[in-house]
């Protein structure tokens, strides 16, 4: 193995690949806005959190400040140019949300895109910043799901392979998804 000690981390694409989500958030005029974010991970069971971490570059970064709650929706590989777009585009220049179908939120007031496969509703449970970016920890307050897409385990949704397919990432524009011909059940 060869090592590296001065590395651009910006460029740390080794990390990947690992799923992208978009960050829904609605502004004070209740227009919706979307943001790509790669750099997130469920965080505790009890109380649900899930984190994502934000550049406070990020237009998204001040909206969630503003309403101290947001979405945060899988997205399907069918749909995967959404997801280009959501990251490269800011609410600043253009309204991301034009095309995108929104149901009604239950529990916050977050949008909720018809054509994700699966959305959490979240509040604002803390944030701190590390280096340049800031993790925002939202709680989980409903979990929204395409039940045409999911099938259940222990009372819960399982994304179903066949039926939808989640976007990865590997940095720089590149996309990927999984192949279901690779699952291995090694409790059976
Ligand atoms: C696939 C992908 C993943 C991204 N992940 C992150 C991320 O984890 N954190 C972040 O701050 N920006 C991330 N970005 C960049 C933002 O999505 C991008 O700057 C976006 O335009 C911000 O939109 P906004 O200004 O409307 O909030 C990502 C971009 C792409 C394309």
């Amino acid at each position: 193995m060869k090592y590296l000690l001065d590395f651009n981390f910006r460029r740390g694409y080794i990390v990947y690949p690992s799923i992208v989500v978009v960050v829904g958030v609605f502004d004070k005029n209740l227009r919706a806005n979307f943001m790509s974010c790669i750099w997130n991970t469920p965080l505790s069971f009890d109380p649900p959190l899930y984190g994502v971490s934000i550049s406070p570059t990020r237009a998204t970064y001040n909206l969630i400040l503003e309403r101290e709650e947001f979405s945060i929706c899988f997205w399907p590989f069918d749909k995967v140019q959404d997801v280009e777009f959501f990251g490269t585009y800011s609410y600043r220049e253009i309204d991301k949300s034009k095309d995108i179908k929104l149901i009604e939120s239950i529990k916050t007031k977050t949008p909720i895109p018809e054509r994700a496969y699966a959305v959490l509703e979240c509040s604002l449970y803390d944030y701190t910043t590390y280096g340049d970016h800031t993790l925002f920890v939202g709680k989980i307050l409903v979990i929204h799901f395409d039940e045409n897409s999911t099938y259940e385990l222990f009372n819960m949704p399982v994304l179903d392979l066949n039926k939808k397919k989640p976007v990865l990432y590997l940095g720089n524009g590149i996309y990927l998804t999984v192949d279901e011909k690779t699952i291995l059940n090694l409790r059976k």
